[in-house]
């Protein structure tokens, strides 16, 4: 295998990944009050790897990931991607890296063994349906279950359907599973307009269109960070597109993928979580290996709410008061706008403002799941349609909680770390879905968290 170490450790996906948190069954205990002092390093942003490592099927050459956080959704993916013939292995797996938990990963897919993606493996998590885009581009085939994932809406998966057969595709829906048959010659060049914003589906359709026969312009395409991750290593793959980063995505389609070598972009929401706990509980963090810029909008509310950020060479500086938190009016947007990933956590910060504030879900209809939990501590939160009217307290108070879905879980570990004694948040797996060594994090700043298995 091409550029792999022979350090390199091969990875067998028969048996569970191991994993904190796998059976499911541990909780976090947080013990609230102490403020956050320290450095904490910010991981590879989950939702930029998992596209990228999706985006190693366009290609018989190796694909290598540097920055690959160590997180359950990205074991298991790689255990779907495992089920299609890629190969993987993986460096410093046990070892520090320089950055202290970054993993370099090597995927090479020579011939794709398998074009159905099951039931079993894509139900436990939405974004493998996304191997749809590369098995039709390469194969001129596909067979994907419909998807499962967080239980934050409907999640339909139409747009991608649509999409895929304005580039000419035929698509049928056979009990549960999505089955696609690109025409003769393969997928064909177009412009396609999506009715409405969406990250999975722009992602999807730039990796099918990359192999596809002319020129494809998508309109109205997502504008997350994401998306021009993916888009630069696509490039670095050989593929022709423009404009990733703004509405317009233009790719012209090309015979064949090479290898590259890419390093995984910071995890903005990772970043965004970990600046929200400083603003609520207090104290004075740097948060390393990361780009303010990747969160303009939840900056300047994190501001707003009087916490004070410096941007440095390197990530962020941020200095929390705690106690004296103002309240903040926002709505969740696609990017640039603020992010739907953070409205849980930032709902927290607010339950501890002095005065009133309003946040408005306009991505998903069901991502209030945490508003029940957090009254459990003491927040004042009242709920109509897509708005939360938030009743800042003067103490929130420890609890047993239960995490509901990813975002969610964390937004009630940083209540706890601003609440009066002991919360426990249970169905941990949750967290370990999309946040790489939490309570190590943590803890290395003064917070009291620990992991409890049963
Ligand atoms: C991605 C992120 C997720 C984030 C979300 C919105 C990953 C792995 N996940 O999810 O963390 O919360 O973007 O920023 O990157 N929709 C349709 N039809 C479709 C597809 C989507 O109606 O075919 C709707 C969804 O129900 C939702 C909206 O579009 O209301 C946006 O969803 P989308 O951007 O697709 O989210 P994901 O890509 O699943």
């Amino acid at each position: 295998m091409a550029g792999v170490s022979s350090k390199a450790t091969r990875l067998s996906f028969k048996e569970r990944p191991g994993f904190p948190g796998k059976c499911g069954m541990d909780q976090i205990r947080v013990v609230g009050g102490n403020p956050l002092k320290g450095v904490i390093p910010i991981s590879g942003a989950k939702n930029a790897a998992l596209p990228l490592i999706i985006s190693s099927l366009l290609t018989s050459d190796t694909l290598t990931l540097e920055n690959v956080p160590h997180l359950a959704d990205v074991e298991l993916l790689m255990r779907i991607l495992g089920n299609h013939g890629v190969d993987i292995s993986v460096n410093g797996r046990r070892e520090r890296q320089s950055d202290g938990y970054a993993r370099t990963i090597h995927f090479n897919c020579p011939t794709i063994t398998e074009t159905t993606a099951s039931y079993d493996l894509v139900r436990k998590m939405r974004a493998s349906f996304w191997v749809i885009g590369p098995l039709l581009a390469r194969e001129g085939i596909a067979r994907v279950s419909l998807p499962g994932g967080c239980a934050i809406g409907t999640r339909p998966v139409d747009l991608f359907i649509d999409g895929l057969k304005a580039l000419g595709a035929e698509i049928e829906i056979e009990q549960g599973y999505v089955e696609a048959r690109a025409p003769k010659g393969g997928l064909v060049g177009r412009h396609y307009v999506f009715p409405k914003v969406s990250v999975g589906a722009t992602h999807t359709l730039m990796m099918a269109a990359t192999l596809a026969n002319g020129t494809t312009v998508l309109e109205n395409s997502a504008r997350e960070p994401e998306v021009v991750d993916l888009a630069n290593c696509l490039k670095a793959m050989g593929a022709k597109i423009e404009g990733a980063g703004t509405p317009t995505i233009s790719i012209n389609g090309v015979t064949s993928l090479s290898g590259a070598r890419h390093t995984v972009l910071p995890d903005r929401i990772e970043t965004g979580t970990y600046a929200m706990a400083v603003a609520m509980a207090g104290g004075e963090v740097t948060l390393e290996n990361t780009d303010a810029s990747l969160l303009s909008a939840a900056i300047e509310a994190i501001r707003a709410a009087g916490a004070e950020i410096t941007p440095t060479e390197t990530g962020i500086h941020i200095i929390g008061h705690g106690d004296d938190i103002r309240p903040v009016d926002i709505t969740t947007e696609p990017y640039p706008g603020f992010p739907t990933d953070l409205q849980a956590q930032f709902m927290a910060l607010m339950t501890r403002a002095k005065g009133t504030s309003r946040i408005v879900e306009t991505i998903f209809e069901n991502r209030f799941m945490h508003v029940q939990e957090l009254a459990r501590l003491g927040a004042d939160i009242s709920l109509s349609g897509q708005t939360a009217t938030i009743k800042g307290a003067s103490e929130l108070h420890g609890a047993p909680v239960m995490a509901t879905d990813l975002r969610a879980s964390v937004s009630l570990v940083i209540a706890g770390l601003a609440a009066k004694g002991e919360t426990t948040v249970s169905r941990v797996y949750h967290l370990d879905r999309g946040f790489e060594r939490l309570e190590e994090k943590l803890t290395r700043c003064g917070a009291i968290v620990e992991r409890v298995s049963d």
